[in-house]
């Protein structure tokens, strides 16, 4: 995004004292949003407590490019749509998160989902590719480990009870990000994604084939109200992860379900 010369100047004439930055004056409203926009983009967040914005480190380091380029790339640009509090609650009830269970956030944003579920007592991992993101995550000392990386690229294992996600939506990158987490769900653990509504009628293998791999698991996918993400439309994804074969042998017959010892012998997973 262009940055128009008042929102510039405004930022400009604003005071810096370390992370903090002041605006100088009363903006009009339709200036301050637009201020608001601008400072967000690069880390600043409002505190209405300290009157000012905060960002992470330093704040007059971290407007520097924004006054050299006079250019952003703004939170909706790189697909950053918090999810509200009030859907974060649903969507935790949703994965029965139970108070130790280890729960991985691979797409953590400010930690909106993660901060909660560190409320109801899980232990929880966040990666997230934005730096300055991430570092308000650490900052709160909520979560176990915050990772800054690319969650596409990191190694994954089957380690978490629980994986609870809002990823990016771009270019079908939420197929992508929940087939990659779905590798980080132990056996008769669960995932729950907030995704693009398109991938319910897209018709392009990639998300022909999610489809499928949803209801061979028995998963779920759910359309949302639309005023939860401000008219974008999405659906709720429940994904069970069920156990290996592997797992399935070591148990005393009697205890695997009849349906899954049937499809042992005849080899169907
Ligand atoms: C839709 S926002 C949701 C944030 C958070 N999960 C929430 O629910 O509020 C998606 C987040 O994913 C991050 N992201 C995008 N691509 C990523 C990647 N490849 N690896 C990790 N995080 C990524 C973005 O920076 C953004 O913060």
């Amino acid at each position: 995004m262009k940055i128009d010369a008042d929102v510039l100047e405004a930022i400009r004439s604003a005071r810096c004292e370390g992370a903090a930055l002041y605006l100088t004056g009363q903006l009009e409203d339709r200036l301050y949003r637009r201020v608001n926009l601008a400072l967000s983009a690069v880390g600043g967040r409002w505190d209405r407590r300290k009157r000012g914005h905060i960002f992470p480190a330093n704040a007059a380091d971290d407007i520097a490019g924004l006054l050299a380029e006079r250019e952003v790339t703004t939170d909706s640009e790189r697909g950053y749509f918090p999810t509200p509090p009030a859907l974060v609650d649903e969507i935790l009830d949703l994965a029965d998160l139970q108070a130790g269970q280890e729960v991985l956030e691979p797409s953590a944003g400010t930690g909106a989902m993660a901060e909660r579920i560190a409320d109801r007592g899980g232990v929880v991992d966040c990666v997230e590719l934005d730096p300055g993101r991430a570092e308000i995550i650490r900052s709160q000392g909520y979560a176990r480990q915050v990772a800054v990386a690319d969650f596409l690229t990191l190694p994954v294992s089957a380690r978490y009870d629980r994986v609870v996600m809002n990823p990016p939506f771009a270019k079908q990158l939420d197929i992508r990000h929940v087939q990659r987490a779905l590798r980080c769900v132990r056996p008769n653990g669960l995932l729950v994604a907030v995704m693009f509504a398109g991938l319910a009628f897209r018709t392009n293998a990639l998300a022909a084939d999610f489809r499928s791999q949803v209801r061979e698991a028995r998963g779920t996918i759910t359309p949302l109200p639309d005023h939860w993400f401000k008219g974008i439309r999405t659906v709720l994804t429940v994904i069970p992860v069920r156990p290996q074969l592997s797992q399935l042998a070591g148990r005393r017959t009697a205890e695997v379900p009849v349906s899954e010892q049937r499809a042992s012998q005849e080899g169907l997973f």
